[in-house]
């Protein structure tokens, strides 16, 4: 390992990943570990130069106050906590974090993409051997950043299986394979199963059924594919360090359940590949621009596992998908015209089950309405509508319902979060 690491211990905070982030944004990594680690593991951590006891409101346990073990006090490394003095160590504020870490832990700032890629792909050549390791490939930035990671350590020991439900964007499908099977020569299962979905969707028109029958069927997709392939020991899975960090802690109870491909039959285990697992979102992003994916690939706005599904309202027909699909299309080129991509969090469009009437060429017409979402977030919790400039609007209004069939009405939801959640189901 190449790492310096500062460990933090959690004593019931609510700031370990702000911290871990200062940290790592000083060049120095930092991982999170419970408060109840034994100084034995402790010290089996590689590279650690300091640890910081980071105490917080959630400091009690069944009544008991928590502390770590009496030798964690007394390890090699330099050992503070954080703006809390306790009489067995020292305290540092906040503002102290540069002076502890380089000072006093003399910790070298060597945290970096490259490094970081040289030790994953020498950890993962250790775990696998000549394994082979099998990979959901949704096109995701999390599972993109796998497959190009693992493709760099063990190559064509990795197979990747992308699942086409036929709710993806436009162009979605076809840039995995081009990204990942030809460009960086992986072997990659492309499975066609847009009929099997849309057959299974016709007719439900209940949100969470939609919902639940598109994360079964995945499932189902994926366990059949998998059953094909002979001799496959591992799973790779995109999971980041907030989705173990949120899942909870020992001091703080679950936020949200984060799977990804769970739900697997018990007959076909794997043992996991998770080698994003203590990275940050943007990290996540550095690592799959450094292993030279492409920028739409890596900077992707957040896009909801089910898919066009849940925007496509009410019962999936294939022609108001296809509307939904091709309307997103011209909104994100506009987007991207306008200098708005990367800039707005989240922007789609999305289609009701309803027609209303309308004029076309002197003729009454009779056909959907497509409506433009455009909100900005820090967490996903709350949203706020991005004020979108008149003109670029007009531009997008005169592009859909010209060129996307079906449609003769466009309007703008200007409803933040709350009262209406980001996706519309
Ligand atoms: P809501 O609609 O709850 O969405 O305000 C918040 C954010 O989550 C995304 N979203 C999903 N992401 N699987 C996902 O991975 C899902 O089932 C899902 N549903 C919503 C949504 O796009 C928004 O960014």
């Amino acid at each position: 390992m190449k790492q310096d690491m500062i460990v933090i211990l959690d004593l019931g905070s609510e700031n370990n990943s702000a911290l871990a982030r200062e940290i790592r944004a000083l060049g120095v990594y930092s991982e999170i570990y419970p408060h109840d680690i034994t100084a034995k593991q402790l010290a089996a951590i590689p590279n650690v130069k300091g640890v910081i006891l980071n105490g917080g409101p959630n400091n009690v346990i069944d009544g008991v106050k928590i502390d770590v073990a009496a030798e964690i006090y007394g390890a090699s490394v330099p050992v503070v906590a954080l703006d809390h003095a306790t009489d067995k160590c020292p305290a540092i504020k906040e503002s102290d974090l540069r002076s502890f870490v380089f000072d006093t832990c003399k910790a070298d700032a060597n945290w970096n993409m490259q490094n970081f890629i040289d030790d994953q792909v020498e950890l993962l050549r250790k775990q696998i051997g000549d394994k082979k390791v099998l990979l959901a490939l949704s096109g995701g930035v999390d599972s993109s950043v796998v497959a190009a990671l693992l493709i760099k350590a063990i190559g064509k020991q990795l197979v990747c299986v992308h699942v086409n439900h036929g709710l993806l964007r436009k162009g979605e499908p076809e840039q995995v394979v081009r990204v990942f099977r030809e460009e960086l020569g992986a072997t990659l299962i492309y499975s066609d199963s847009v009929d099997r979905f849309l057959d299974k969707l016709a007719g439900v028109s209940d949100p969470e059924k939609k919902r639940k029958i598109i994360g079964a069927e995945f499932i189902r997709v994926f366990e059949e594919e998998a059953r094909k392939l002979d001799g496959i020991d591992f799973l790779a899975q995109g999971t980041i360090y907030p989705d173990i960090v949120e899942s909870g802690t020992k001091t703080n109870k679950i936020v949200k359940s984060h799977h990804n491909v769970g739900g697997l039959p018990d007959d076909l285990k794997f043992e996991l590949v998770e080698p994003l697992k203590y990275l940050f979102k943007d990290e996540v992003r550095a690592c799959g621009k450094a292993l030279g994916l492409p920028d739409d690939m890596v900077y992707r706005q957040p896009f909801p596992g089910p898919g066009l599904g849940v925007r496509c309202l009410g019962a999936i027909t294939r022609d108001r998908l296809e509307a939904v699909r091709e309307s997103d299309a011209i909104l994100r080129e506009e987007f991207a015209k306008a200098g708005l991509q990367g800039k707005v969090w989240q922007y789609f469009t999305l289609i009701p089950d309803v027609k209303s009437v309308g004029v076309r060429d002197n003729a009454r017409s009779f056909e959907w309405p497509v409506i433009i979402r455009a909100v900005n977030t820090v967490d996903a919790m709350t949203a706020t509508i991005e004020h979108v400039d008149w003109n670029v609007l007009d531009k997008i209004v005169k592009r859909i319902i010209t060129e996307v069939k079906g449609v003769n009405r466009v309007c703008f939801d200007m409803t933040p979060k709350p009262t209406g959640t980001i996706e519309w189901e």
